[in-house]
């Protein structure tokens, strides 16, 4: 994630809040959370004990990886996008390792440091990994996938972010990375379940709520780096954080919510807001076995096997390009 203040990024901030805010449902996109502050922020999310989706997706990795070179034909070059740190991605790694000589591992993100952190600790401590990082965002630029001789391609993309992101967004992402690869070649997608018999509304709403306040901070701190960008007048004691389950369209909303009639002023431009208006901030979609298969299939994959919780939390799926 992006931590550098520069005069683009600086343009793209710009740019995003001046239209999100003059929509009718004003909004401000989820990638303005990760400057520094925000992505430690997220950071400790991942730790939280309401926010059960980090630990449940490691746990599926700690479960299945070892039977996961199996089901593919060595041997395996193995790529991720939006591998930050690849704080989790070890587990995979260490699979491969033990059934093939040698894996390179191709890890694509936007920020050059989280990807020199990976590259330092998956040195440490797999030593028959060698490690090619690419400093790119998925989304925008145009990023390589390698394939030495004979290989076949296994692309992660876990972590669940693909749900931040609206459906015909999701089903570019995935188009665009199954341009890369060939059939036989395999995704493992981690993804974040709908409620259901073994997890409730209340159990999600937390995850996005915790009671120590971290997620409202994460979420106001898109008005502290706007305030600090683009010298805009935001009072943040006059938004409130709010998680919101949307039934209909299968997602939590985060958004941040008017306390007061006020307005706020960014770059020349005033903003008003009536009591109990929101800034919509972000999604995250939480899928089912069949909005799972439809994203899949419209994106070039069949899906192979779903590995799930106990408790039927989260999902990593195994799928084939087709
Ligand atoms: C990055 N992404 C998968 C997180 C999620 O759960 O949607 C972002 C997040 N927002 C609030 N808490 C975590």
């Amino acid at each position: 994630m992006p931590t550098a203040t520069s005069a683009p990024l600086t343009k793209a901030v710009l740019t995003e809040a001046l239209t999100g805010l003059a929509a009718a449902q004003k909004t401000l996109s989820p990638w303005l959370f990760y400057d520094a502050r925000g992505s430690e922020l997220f950071e400790h999310i991942t730790q939280l004990p309401e926010y059960y989706l980090t630990r449940t997706e490691r746990a599926i990795f700690q479960k299945h990886a070892p039977a996961l070179p199996l089901h593919l034909i060595a041997p395996v070059t193995i790529a991720e996008l939006g591998a930050g740190t690849a704080a989790k991605t070890g587990i995979i790694l260490n699979a491969f390792a033990d059934h093939q000589n040698s894996v390179l591992y191709q890890p694509i993100d936007i920020s050059a440091s989280a990807l020199d952190e990976a590259a330092t600790s998956i040195a440490a401590h797999i030593p028959n990994i060698t490690v090619r990082p690419q400093v790119a965002n998925y989304i925008t630029d145009r990023y390589i996938i390698e394939r030495p001789p004979n290989h076949n391609v296994l692309a992660l993309y876990i972590g669940s972010s693909i749900g931040n992101f609206w459906p015909q967004e999701a089903t570019g992402i995935l188009r665009n990375l199954r341009g890369h690869l060939q059939p036989g070649d395999f995704l493992l997608l981690g993804t974040d379940l709908a409620p259901g018999d073994h997890k409730s509304i209340a159990t999600l709403l937390a995850a996005y709520d915790d009671a120590a306040g971290i997620t409202a901070a994460f979420n106001r701190n898109i008005l502290v780096r706007l305030n600090r960008e683009l010298a805009a007048d935001f009072n943040l004691n006059a938004f409130a954080h709010r998680a919101r389950w949307n039934a209909a369209a299968s997602r939590i909303e985060m958004h941040l919510e008017s306390l007061t009639a006020q307005s706020v002023h960014i770059a020349g431009h005033k903003f008003t807001f009536a009591e109990g208006e929101t800034i919509h901030t972000e999604n995250s979609v939480k899928f089912t076995e069949q909005s799972l298969t439809t994203l899949l299939t419209h994106s070039g994959f069949a899906l192979d096997q779903t590995l799930t919780d106990a408790n039927h939390s989260f999902a990593v799926t195994l799928a084939e390009a087709v």
